[in-house]
């Protein structure tokens, strides 16, 4: 088949400005409105589905805000939709193998619905091997694109709806940041913003830096102007994002730190919660740590990674701290905020952990106080320094440790959450439960509260009473 893109170009950077493609884009995104409200369009629903983590999760609603501005209608149901839009993650391996699995169900539906356009774009797409895949062996994808250019979807896609072949467009890196793209919410009251794209940390086991280029921060003014049109839209809930905010405006022409941008983040009227993820533990300084504590806004939830309580392994990871350092940084920020809750990322059998390294891990779980830590089995992702290490460790050892650990996080992080039981937190009520008649809303530390409600308060701040702990959730009582 044709391809009219070449994969793997390097431009991008390229011969257009961020404004000028902005524009373009919009001319794209008429003809594709044109061509499909045309009297006879086969093309009526849509349906999109995020995988991987926050910032996929953004992308993924932007891209969902275009095709609606195209004039196509959201369905839950993959197999009446006339365009599939799959945002894919390839951190792990499951991730990776789950995107091959939607892709061999795609090939059976689109047999029986050959109009159907189907779109994969995001982290998996950057993979030179991937795309080698797509090309091979599902030649009925119909448009992929990668993490640094899906500003252009509506020229794709348009080239798509107008020439045959399939439309492959990957860049290796850019430094253009397109603002002002459309955007459909999952929740009206809350959303994500990004701050800054990439990664410059190269932790030895994390595809992200390969996939997702250099770390390129937004322009304070852009971000803050964000949150007041996002604010005037009736969203009240932030969460800024960033694979390590703490490296924040380092590289900006007129460089801002994260801690001054959460403090001009404060004033944005209508804006009542702020959160953030995520924090690299080696650049986490004192000025956030006052930022934080001074703050009325910003929610007391730090999501500190540690990945490994081992210094050894830390070292081999490429994370530039040490198990004491963690926990000294732990010990300062609660005695800013003796109340703050704390959550992490940990990652078992990285290669040569030893059942010492564990034991320090385990040791850093009891030490640090986590109200709950997301636990991972290392994967091997192909490119990145740990997957050519010798030393991995056999699967029944990891599976072995991984079950010790989490019966650890789920035991510490039940004491942890039980300090609340009894007390009257605020709450933004999010939905409804699927337990009859329950409404599901967080608390500013993230804890999760279940309790009666009728929906009408959804989008609203209440004040409920934590009655039951059931480890990272609780029920309550509206008071
Ligand atoms: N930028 C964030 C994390 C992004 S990826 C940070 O630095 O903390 C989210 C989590 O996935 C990581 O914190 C890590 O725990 C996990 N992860 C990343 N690569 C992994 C791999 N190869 N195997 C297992 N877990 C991994
Ligand atoms: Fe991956 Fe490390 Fe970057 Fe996080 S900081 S995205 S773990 S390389
Ligand atoms: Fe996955 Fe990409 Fe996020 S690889 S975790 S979706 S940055």
């Amino acid at each position: 088949m044709e391809n009219i893109y070449q994969p793997f170009q390097i431009d991008g950077s390229g011969s257009t400005s961020a404004a000028e493609e902005a524009l373009k884009q919009e001319a794209y995104a008429e003809k594709c409105r044109e061509i499909l409200s045309a009297g006879h369009s086969a093309y009526q629903k849509y349906f999109i589905q995020n995988e991987g983590c926050q910032m996929n999760a953004l992308q993924t609603e932007t891209v969902a805000g275009m095709v609606r501005d195209m004039g196509l209608i959201k369905t839950q149901q993959e197999d009446e939709a006339d365009v599939v839009i799959y945002n894919t993650c390839t951190v792990r391996e499951n991730a990776n193998q789950k995107i091959y699995g939607h892709l061999g169900m795609l090939k059976s539906i689109k047999r029986s619905r050959p109009h159907m356009k189907i779109v994969f774009f995001g982290c998996m797409m950057q993979e030179p091997h991937v795309i080698r895949t797509i090309q091979e062996r599902y030649p009925f994808v119909d448009v992929v694109f990668g993490t640094h250019n899906i500003h252009r979807f509506p020229e794709l896609f348009f080239t798509s709806l107008t020439q045959e072949g399939q439309i492959i467009d990957i860049w290796k890196d850019t430094d253009l940041i397109v603002e002002g793209l459309p955007t459909d919410r999952k929740y009206p009251f809350k959303t994500g913003v990004n701050i800054m794209f990439g990664c410059n940390n190269f932790c030895s086991y994390c595809i992200v830096p390969y996939v997702r280029g250099r770390e390129k921060s937004r322009e304070p003014q852009a971000i803050i102007r964000e949150m007041e049109t996002l604010a005037r839209d009736g969203v009240s809930e932030v969460m800024l994002l960033g694979q390590n905010v703490n490296s924040y405006g380092k590289t900006l022409p007129f460089p801002v730190s994260f801690a001054q941008l959460l403090k001009e983040a404060e004033k944005v009227d209508g804006i009542r919660r702020i959160r953030f993820m995520t924090s690299h533990p080696k650049d986490l300084g004192d000025d956030l740590i006052e930022a934080m504590a001074s703050g009325t806004k910003i929610c007391r939830h730090l999501h500190l990674p540690v990945q490994s309580g081992s210094s050894r392994i830390l070292s081999a990871m490429n994370r530039h701290y040490d198990k004491e350092k963690y926990l000294t940084l732990v010990k300062k920020l609660r005695s800013a905020m003796p109340d703050i809750s704390l959550t992490t990322d940990i990652i078992v059998g990285f290669p040569g952990e030893t059942e010492e390294d564990f034991q320090d891990t385990l040791s850093v779980v009891e030490e640090a106080g986590y109200d709950t830590a997301f636990t991972f089995i290392y994967s091997k992702r192909t490119g990145t320094p740990a997957a050519s290490y010798d030393n991995q460790v056999p699967q029944e050892v990891i599976k072995d440790r991984f079950d010790r650990l989490l019966s650890l996080v789920q035991e510490k992080g039940r004491e942890r959450s039980s300090r609340f039981a009894g007390t009257v937190q605020e709450i933004l009520v999010e939905e409804e439960n699927r337990e009859k008649g329950l409404l599901t809303g967080r608390t500013s530390h993230n804890l999760l509260v279940h309790f009666p409600g009728d929906a009408s308060l959804i989008g609203q701040y209440v004040s409920v009473r934590l009655d039951t702990c059931k480890g990272f959730y609780y029920y309550g009582t509206r008071v």
